[in-house]
């Protein structure tokens, strides 16, 4: 009884952010001894701030995203998210394709606690808000790849989480589906006042998306810089303020890349 009153006090203290990342270091054991792959990072995000982590191939992005949903810990740091587990979202819908994407959608539901006769009208729901209203039946393989990561977006969402994690969860798709995508996202980001934390290595999808972008160098993986994104929203990826921001960071970025000798 007492938990459950402090688990309630808990909850009613506004927080100060989603997400806090608290001088993070991370290695693994490489064929030389300990390779550091992130060195003291620190980052907040705030409730509600869509932020997006740039950096090139192997700099550790999926690392510090895995390392906050709690399925890897940090070697130093803390993370903390306040809101309790957060939802993940990766570039494969890992979706179960025995199931029809209605019922993909109620198994999060019910993992979550959300009674039987409740999970039908939730599910079609959650669909209707990545406008996939009439899926409900369908099998994983008779949707389109932009689709399934609809899909994938609201089995996520299915989770109630507070913190929306992404990692390049579009980078599979053709530009066209991408751009709608990115549309959809942001008015599901917007409706919602979910935070996001969203990994990508495309600088426009970065600043399309983002209300923050933070840059992290390679080799260790650290905060190299970051920008606050001031253009309002709907935005357009071919918008010319998301182009000429883009350029500013893609000069910083090649400047990371050069630094460290990759692709
Ligand atoms: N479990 C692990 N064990 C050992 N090394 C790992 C492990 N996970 C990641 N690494 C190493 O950490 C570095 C960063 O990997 P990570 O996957 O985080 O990069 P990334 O920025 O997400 O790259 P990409 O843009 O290609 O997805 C790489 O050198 C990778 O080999
Ligand atoms: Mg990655």
């Amino acid at each position: 009884m007492a938990t459950t009153f402090a688990k309630a006090a808990e909850k009613s203290a506004p927080a100060t952010h989603a997400a806090r990342i608290g001088h993070v270091s991370k290695s693994f054991p490489g064929p030389s001894g300990q390779q550091l792959v992130l060195d003291d990072i620190t980052l907040d995000v705030a409730p509600g701030e869509f932020v997006t982590l740039l950096g090139a191939s192997g700099c550790g992005k999926s690392t510090l995203l895995n390392l906050v949903a709690g399925l890897d810990s940090p070697s130093e740091g803390t993370i903390e998210t306040p809101g309790g587990r957060p939802a993940l979202m990766f570039q494969e819908h890992a979706l179960f394709p025995w199931l029809t994407a209605g019922k993909n959608i109620e198994l999060a539901l019910r993992l979550r606690g959300v009674p039987r006769q409740e999970r039908g009208d939730r599910a079609e729901e959650l669909l209707d808000l990545v406008r996939l209203s009439g899926a409900y039946g369908k099998r994983v393989h008779e949707l389109s790849g932009g689709m399934r990561q609809r899909v994938a977006l609201a089995r996520a969402l299915a989770q109630d989480s507070q913190l929306l994690l992404m990692d390049e969860p579009f980078a599979a798709l053709d530009a066209i589906t991408r751009d709608v995508l990115h549309d959809e996202l942001t008015r599901v980001w917007r409706e919602t006042r979910l935070s996001v934390l969203f990994v990508t290595h495309n600088v426009r999808e970065a600043v399309r998306l983002a209300e923050r972008v933070v840059l992290l160098s390679s080799r260790p993986g650290r905060v190299a810089r970051e920008w606050t994104v001031d253009i309002p929203q709907p935005r357009r990826i071919e918008d010319s303020a998301v182009a000429e921001l883009s350029v500013e960071i893609t000069e910083q970025l090649r400047g990371e890349i050069r630094r460290h000798g990759q692709r």
